[in-house]
């Protein structure tokens, strides 16, 4: 019998919350350098039957930024400790294709596949940050040029994972061969950004090829994604919105050969909770009031590529602003918004300083699971990737709060069908291309 739709929970660690000034909470963790921080955020996602953790990631960094992009650990790094002390829950992180060679990352991927048993998957990233040239010796390529290098990029990465076929290693004692080398192929990739012979050093991964995030929202970006990617994760702050960009990403998905269900479209929300809406509300105002406007203007000029801080305060936000070179996603999401209910740059700076430009959704656990199952229903997303403002409280809540009215509703598993990440998302494991 087919299994009715399910959604799909990803959550977005960052030590010190999401919220810009979540570490100022009480009882909020302070640090995104703490090994048991990120260990127990994990526990909280087994419990709470995620699909995966997602760790971002950023090759430059900026002392008045929000304080888990300050001070970071690197995340495959992290992701590596992780996969020894959980035993589910998918492990996502980001790796740039501007500032990586494709070898390098297929086989941190393929090897994270390994040792996690088949939980690995890659946030294939352009990296919009100009300043990650100057820590690379580099000129930062143009938004058209990133993503015409990231094309080929994950084209060589997935090469790469399918230089394996299944099978290869056969450990056979009598004849003491090791490797059918038969089952071995290189990938003598000749491109116009990549020159890679293969094959890894890496048999092949547990899950066939670790799962492809991606999260690029302007045109060159949803052709990326809609050929290559598994998961998107998208910035919306609006249900028609959702609605027209998840129609748009999932019919884009023809011109490519695949089927919509293919991908798992996972806006990002900031869910805060209160035993009632006033409360909930309270909440986010107690939040608001933490925020620091200096580093809240620091991202929102990161988020809209260009320094705002001349901008009065009070004045609207004007609509020929254009879209900068680093993401239109973020920028384009926050336009619009500002554009359509006529904010001003302060509405703005707060919208910045609460979830980095993504959705918030303050109510009562009930209130926001109609929500969240209002968007699933209505084709606004295949699940999402949940934001909590501090940790672990914050997730906690809705662990504990919002995922058994889910669970109850019919709308969110209760256990894990499978150990891969790929069970938990329903897709299948793939043959090597090469054999
Ligand atoms: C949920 C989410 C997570 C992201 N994580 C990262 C990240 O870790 N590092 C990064 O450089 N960009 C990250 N981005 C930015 C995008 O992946 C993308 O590179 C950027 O938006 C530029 O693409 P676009 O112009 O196609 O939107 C993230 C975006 C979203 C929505």
């Amino acid at each position: 019998m087919p299994q009715p739709r399910q959604m799909h929970l990803g959550v977005f660690v960052l030590g010190t919350g999401n919220h810009i000034a979540g570490w100022r909470w009480p009882g909020a963790a302070q640090s995104f350098e703490d090994l048991s921080v990120v260990q127990e955020i994990a526990r909280i996602a087994e419990r709470g039957k995620f699909d995966l953790i997602f760790l971002g990631d950023n090759l430059s960094t900026d002392p008045g930024m929000h304080p888990s992009f300050a001070a970071r650990f690197e995340p495959i790094t992290m992701l590596a400790a992780l996969a020894a002390t959980t035993t589910h829950v998918g492990l996502g992180a980001t790796a740039s294709t501007t500032y990586n060679e494709p070898y390098t990352v297929a086989r941190q991927f393929a090897s994270l596949d390994h040792l996690s048993g088949g939980r690995a998957a890659w946030n294939a990233v352009t990296s919009s940050g100009e300043k990650a040239a100057l820590n690379y010796g580099r000129e930062h390529p143009r938004h058209d040029a990133r993503y015409e290098i990231a094309e080929e990029f994950v084209d060589v990465v997935r090469g790469l994972w399918d230089c394996w076929d299944d099978g290869a290693v056969v450990r056979d004692h009598a004849t003491g061969r090791y490797i059918d080398p038969a089952k071995v192929k290189p990938l003598d990739h000749e491109g116009r950004f990549f020159r890679v012979k293969g094959p890894l050093p890496t048999s092949r991964c547990p899950q066939g090829q670790p799962i492809v995030l991606q999260a690029g929202s302007s045109e060159p970006g949803l052709n990326l994604a809609a050929r290559t990617a598994d998961v998107v994760f998208t910035v919306v702050q609006d249900l028609g919105e959702a609605q027209a960009g998840y129609q748009a990403l999932k019919s884009r998905m023809a011109r490519f050969g695949r089927h919509p269900d293919e991908i798992a479209v996972l806006p990002g929300v900031m869910p805060v909770l209160g035993s009632t809406t006033a409360e909930a509300r309270e909440k986010l105002n107690r939040l608001q009031g933490f925020v620091n406007p200096g580093n809240a203007l620091v991202m929102l000029s990161s988020r809209l590529g260009q320094d705002v801080s001349h901008y009065p305060l009070d004045a609207l936000v004007p609509e020929d602003l254009p879209l900068p070179d680093t993401s239109h996603g973020f920028a384009g999401a926050m336009l619009a918004k500002a554009w359509r209910e006529r904010m001003t740059w302060r509405d703005l700076f707060n919208l910045a300083g609460a979830a980095r430009g993504h959705w918030v959704v303050a109510g009562t656990p009930e209130e926001v699971a109609d929500t969240l199952q209002q968007w699933f229903e209505s084709r606004a997303c295949d699940g999402f990737n949940i934001l909590p403002a501090w940790f672990p409280g914050a997730f906690e809540e809705f662990v504990d709060q919002v995922v058994p009215l889910l669970q109850r509703r019919g709308l969110y598993r209760r256990d894990y069908r499978g150990n891969m990440l790929r069970d938990h998302l329903g897709l299948p494991r793939p043959r090597s291309r090469l054999f």
